[in-house]
Order: structure tokens, then sequence, then C-alpha cells
């Protein structure tokens, strides 16, 4: 039996595979999430559909001000660790801590039809399989967390496997981090339209091996049929690198840089998918709880990251270009002074933000050369 202690939760656990230390952040972000909701509506309920060892709702209910939270495990063993952790945590006797070693499934679809205002869908690899049932747990208002490590699937590396998971195609490059979180929120819009719900993604991250997405449900016909608005397809030119988010359906498939035919990944996601004010709440209840300096340096990172569609891979760009790389600093100089805004991207470390073209992006680049050469 291992002990693992994480914020206000003391964890003892059996197996390694049901509690992942390098998911810290996604836990401390979800935590801080949850507490910056639950500032908003005291009363927030709280429901962790795949807690494992109990972590995340411990913490929900400890650290994050969750009024009431319910635990679901399907697994016999995982349970077992999260009972002994009730216990651990002192949260056994209290009638606002409930754990149930069940699915989602048969949960959500008991003769008892709960809905809670926040939803953790935290699951071995696809969240798909698991949306159907996690709206079914929704209502007005309530904010999903949900994470996907089938990231390679997303990614375009199991081209088959996206198609047939999500109904959509991935790109295959320096993009596909951005298109795979697209293609996923494209994926959830469609389930959530179903039950009458529209999507307002808040917060999307590509970290390490996963994908963590908060967003909040509106529900109405209205609001759903909203979501539709909101997909379409993300187009990318391999002969220049131009790219371009459409909805619905791009009016031509050719460059509008250079002619050549573009590459084309979805349906997918073409709305927002970040919301300032809430990453920067989350950011200040991070700073507040004083978590690691990493996860703050990335949470500042992320509140200074422009929402414009897709990025700019500058090694792709250059060498495409057939020129030499050039520094982040000096792009950003250049691009600034012609009027554009730019920033890093947390999803691709060595691609940029801009609201420039690619024409414009590639003449900032030949400027900064050209400046070097000068120089020496
Ligand atoms: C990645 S782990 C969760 C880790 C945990 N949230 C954490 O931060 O440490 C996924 C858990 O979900 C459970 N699970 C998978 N499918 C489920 C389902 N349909 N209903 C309930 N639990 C499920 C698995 O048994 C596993 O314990
Ligand atoms: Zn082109």
């Amino acid at each position: 039996m291992e002990i693992y202690e994480e914020g206000k939760a003391r964890i003892k656990f059996n197996s390694q595979s049901f509690l992942n230390p390098k998911a810290q952040l996604s836990r401390d972000l979800s935590v801080a999430f949850v507490k910056y909701k639950t500032k908003i509506n005291p009363k927030a309920t709280v429901i962790d559909t795949t807690s494992a060892t109990g972590i995340r709702g411990i913490r929900y209910y400890k650290e994050g001000g969750a009024k009431e939270i319910c635990m679901l495990e399907i697994n016999n063993s995982a349970f077992k660790d999260l009972k002994g952790n009730m216990n651990y945590n002192k949260m056994n006797k209290d009638s606002n801590v409930r754990y149930y070693n069940t699915s989602i499934q048969e949960f959500a679809n008991s003769s008892v039809r709960e809905s809670f205002d926040i939803i953790d869908l935290d699951p071995f690899g696809s969240a798909a399989p698991n949306l159907t049932d996690i709206m079914k747990l929704a209502r007005d208002k309530s904010s999903l967390m949900i994470t996907a490590t089938d990231v390679a699937v997303l990614c375009g590396a199991h081209y088959k496997a996206c198609l047939k998971t999500y109904f959509a195609q991935p790109l295959h490059n320096a993009l596909c981090h951005e298109v795979g979180i697209r293609i996923l929120l494209g994926y959830i819009a469609r389930i959530a339209s179903l039950f009458n719900f529209g999507i307002e993604p808040e917060i999307s991250i590509s970290y390490l091996h996963y994908v963590r997405l908060f967003l909040k449900l509106d529900h109405g016909a209205a609001a759903a049929v909203k979501n539709y608005e909101s997909i379409g397809y993300a187009l990318y030119c391999k002969a220049c690198g131009n790219f371009a988010l459409n909805s619905p359906i791009p009016h031509s498939l050719n460059c509008n840089v250079c002619g050549h035919e573009y590459s084309i990944a979805g349906p997918l996601w073409v709305g927002r998918i970040q919301d300032k004010t809430v990453i920067n709440g989350v950011k200040e209840v991070m700073s507040q709880d004083k978590v690691k300096n990493d996860e703050m340096t990335f949470m500042s990172n992320l509140s200074s990251e422009l929402d414009t569609p897709l990025y700019y891979s500058i090694p792709a760009l250059t060498k495409m270009m057939n020129v030499e790389s050039v520094s982040y600093d000096r792009l950003k100089e250049e691009l600034q002074s012609q009027g554009h805004s730019i920033s890093k991207t947390h999803m691709n470390k060595e691609s940029i933000k801009t609201d420039a073209g690619i024409s414009e992006v590639k003449a900032a680049i030949l400027k900064v050369l050209k400046s070097r050469n000068m120089i020496n």
C-alpha cells in the first residue's frame, strides 16, 4: 500500500495505474476551477464520475468548496481504495459525501434522475463513450471538466480511429494539438445538442499525454442550435503553410494564398476555446493557494495566449522557406512593429499565435533574417 499526499488529500492506494502523480497539474487546475465556480455559486454540487482513489472528489470537497460531492468508480479494487480513503480523510460519516461502486452508465440511467452543477469525467483513453451519460447528469449552467488521453487518435497518429470515434478527419502535423482539442469539442457539442445544451468552452488545455477541457452548458433549444454555427473545418496548405478555420463548409478547397489544395480536418469546433475571465479567475485562485511555480508559469502563459485560430510552427515555416530559424523574441518585435498581436501557445512550444496572415509572418521572418545578416 502506497501513500500519496496532494493538496488536502491523503491517499492510500494499491495500484499505480489508478493514481498518476503526473496528472497533478490537471487536478490542481480542476480544484481551482471548482473553487472559482463555488465562489460564484456556494451551493454548487459536484460529481466525480471516474474517481479511482477518490483524490479529485476529496480535493473538490475539502479545497474546492463543493457543497456536496458524489463519487463513482466502476472498478472493485479501485473502489476499495476509494472507500479506505474516505475513512483516511475523515469523510465517511459526512452526509454531504456519497460514493458508489458503480458505472457512470448505471448511475445516470437509474430511476432517480440527479443533476449536478459540476461534472468531472477523467477516464482512461477517449471521453467519447461516456459523453451521452454525462449529459444526463447535467442541468442549465452545469460545468463540465473532461479529460481525454487518446491524444494520438485526436492528433491523427491513428487516422481511422479518429474517423471511427469522432466522425472527424484529424491533421497529423504541428497543428494537431489544437485541431485535436477542436475535434473533441465538436464531438461534445453534438452530443450536448442532443440533450438541448449549448456549449461554451472556458479553458482548453493540451498538456503531456492528455487534453483537459472545462466548459459550461446552456440549456435550451436556441443554445443547442447555436452549437451548429461553431462547427466547421480546419484547412491547412502544406505548400505554403497557410491555414484557416471555416464554418460550416469551405467555399473553395484551394489555398487562397497559393492555390494548392488544402488538407482538411473536421468537422470540428471553430468557435472560441478559451475564456480569459475564467482563466484569470482560476489563475488567481491558484496563486492564492500557492501552487507550484511551474504550474503558475503554465497559467501565466495560458493567460497571455491569444485565442486566435490555430498557430504557426516557426521551424515548419522556416524549413518550408528554406531559411534559418528565427527567435520568438525577434519575430515578436517585428510583427508588433507591423501592428500585429503575437503570443506563444502552450500547445506547441515552437509555435506562435498571431492575427497576422501567412504572407505577413513570412515577410516578418525574412526581415528578421535580413537585419541579422546586416548586423553580422
Ligand atoms: C484515469 S482513472 C481516474 C483517475 C483519477 N481521476 C485521478 O485523478 O487520480 C479512470 C478511472 O475511471 C474508472 N472508470 C472507467 N470507466 C468507468 C465508468 N464507465 N464508470 C465509472 N468509472 C469508470 C476506472 O476504473 C478508473 O479508476
Ligand atoms: Zn498555400
